[in-house]
């Protein structure tokens, strides 16, 4: 990092050890420049056994030793979290970015001291295997430099894209939740495949070879979704048969509403933190 050589990282779940590995695998920083506070000790000390990082369980060490503050708690405890530190915080050195699902950007501003910068992430699970794509928005004091700082510390694990703070109800319902949508699609991909008589173990690796290869496809020749499904739709053939029962059915139409659905409970939810 230009700026910013070393990290404080206040929850050590998933989330963080998923960024960690990121950072360590594309060398945003090193392992004696991360700081990780999180309550459990048996945790602490697997990450520090497992990553050589630096752990205490007291956040306010992890602010005042770092000017870079990750907060990776779940978004139940953050009020708590940000009480705790906020006295601590000095908005002339912070910077501090949240992943907390949900949790609008007013929310920080509003506990913590006037003038902090903030930058809200919205990533997703495939944080784990280095392939999320992120969400960033920037709060009221935070500059474009910050977002590039931010944006640069989450491809580690990823994709990032720049979104408007009013947009993330809707990527939390697309790509927060996405991956179980799509875990709901494979499973049933294989369930097609077992009816037709096919072993379940042939009919997972069909699946999910299928699903991997059409986005590798797309992404690589950036055809997209209309044109890879016309490829393969011959006149007359099983695929558009297929298609018809997608298409009578309300495969599509359920997809979408169920989408919305997703975006309107992230804005309830959301409502909860105003
Ligand atoms: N996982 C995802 O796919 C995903 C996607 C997008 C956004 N997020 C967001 O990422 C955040 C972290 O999610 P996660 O899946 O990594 O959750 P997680 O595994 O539960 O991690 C949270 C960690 O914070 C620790 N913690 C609890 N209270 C604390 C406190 N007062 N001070 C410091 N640390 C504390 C927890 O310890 P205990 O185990 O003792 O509670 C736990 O180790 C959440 O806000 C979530 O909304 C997650």
């Amino acid at each position: 990092m230009k700026n910013f050589k070393k990290i404080g990282i206040i929850g050590g779940g998933q989330m963080a050890e998923a960024l960690i590995k990121g950072f360590l695998k594309k060398k945003i920083f090193k392992a004696e420049d991360i700081l990780v506070s999180e309550p459990v000790k048996e945790r602490r000390e697997y990450l520090k056994n497992s990553y050589n990082v630096n752990t205490t369980k007291s956040n306010v060490e992890a602010v005042e030793k770092m000017g870079l503050i990750l907060l990776a708690v779940k978004p139940q405890v953050m009020k708590k979290v940000l009480e705790e530190i906020s006295s601590y915080i000095n908005p002339e050195r912070h910077l501090i970015l949240t992943i907390a699902a949900g949790v609008p950007i007013k929310f920080y501003e509003k506990i913590l001291p006037p003038k902090t910068k903030i930058i809200r992430i919205m990533p997703n699970t495939c944080a784990l295997v280095h392939q999320a794509i992120s969400g960033i928005s920037k709060g009221s004091f935070a500059t474009e430099k910050d977002l590039k700082i931010a944006e640069s510390i989450f491809s580690a694990i990823g994709e990032t894209m720049l979104v408007d703070e009013t947009l993330m109800d809707a990527v939390t319902a697309l790509s927060g939740s996405g991956p179980a949508y799509v875990s709901l699609f494979i499973e049933a991909l294989v369930d097609g495949g077992v009816r037709a008589g096919l072993p379940r173990v042939i009919a997972e690796k069909l699946a999910l070879q299928t699903v991997f290869g059409t986005v590798k496809l797309m992404l690589e020749t950036g055809k997209n979704p209309y044109e890879v499904k016309s490829m393969v739709t011959s006149p007359g053939g099983t695929t558009i048969t297929a298609m018809q029962e997608f298409y009578e059915k309300g495969f599509p139409g359920i997809i979408i509403s169920a989408v919305y659905k997703a975006f309107l409970r992230s804005k309830e939810l959301s409502g909860v933190f105003s």
